[in-house]
């Protein structure tokens, strides 16, 4: 069964494949990556390949990257939701979150990312959550902050010159 999720002024759903345009124009946008210049897309081709990705976390987990939309429009202002992954061998969730440019300032992405995380902690019992937040990314670390997320610097990441910050939450958990 699809799950949806509601909160005041978005909706959240698994999604669709009609959803790859708005993935593309959404993170191939510099502006939207610019924490990430990395992840910015180039090709609409890499955006097939990376809605596979997410279909297959959808397939397996029963859970993953949600499209974020509000009610009134058809392509989605973003995505928010949960990526398995394993951190020194141990299962844990990645927290993402991205959303359109001009959706910014108005307090979506906290109400999704809320949502996500009200579910996947009923979902799966409280898992192990991390958020990777760039140290200039306010915003970002301001909304898990928010939701209760603390500080594990030891878990820092550093990759090519990039650092991390590592938030988490429910870490004595397991998944
Ligand atoms: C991070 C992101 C989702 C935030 O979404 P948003 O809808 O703009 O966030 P909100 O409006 O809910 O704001 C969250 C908090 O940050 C603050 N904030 C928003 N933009 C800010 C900015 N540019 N500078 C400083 N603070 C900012 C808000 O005032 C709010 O603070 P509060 O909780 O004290 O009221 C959005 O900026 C985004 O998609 N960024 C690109 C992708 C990204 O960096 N993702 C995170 C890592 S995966």
């Amino acid at each position: 069964m699809e799950t949806t999720l509601q909160t005041e002024r978005l909706i959240l759903n698994r999604p669709r494949g009609e959803d790859v345009d708005a993935m593309f124009r959404i993170l191939s946008d510099r502006r939207t990556t610019r924490h990430n210049p990395g992840d910015t897309l180039g090709w609409r081709e890499e955006a097939e390949g990376l809605f596979a990705h997410w279909e297959d976390q959808w397939d397996r987990h029963g859970v993953g990257y949600f499209a974020v939309r509000l009610p009134e429009r058809t392509d989605p202002i973003g995505f928010a939701g949960v990526k398995h992954v394993l951190l020194d061998d141990r299962p844990v969730l990645d927290l993402y979150y991205r959303l359109e440019y001009r959706s910014w300032g108005k307090g979506y992405g906290t109400e999704a990312v809320r949502a996500v995380v009200v579910h996947v902690n009923e979902l799966l019992e409280l898992p192990p959550i991390m958020a990777r937040v760039k140290p200039r990314n306010v915003a970002s670390a301001k909304i898990v902050a928010g939701l209760g997320f603390i500080r594990a610097p030891g878990l820092d990441l550093s990759a090519d010159d990039e650092h991390e910050d590592v938030y988490v939450l429910n870490w004595d958990r397991q998944l």
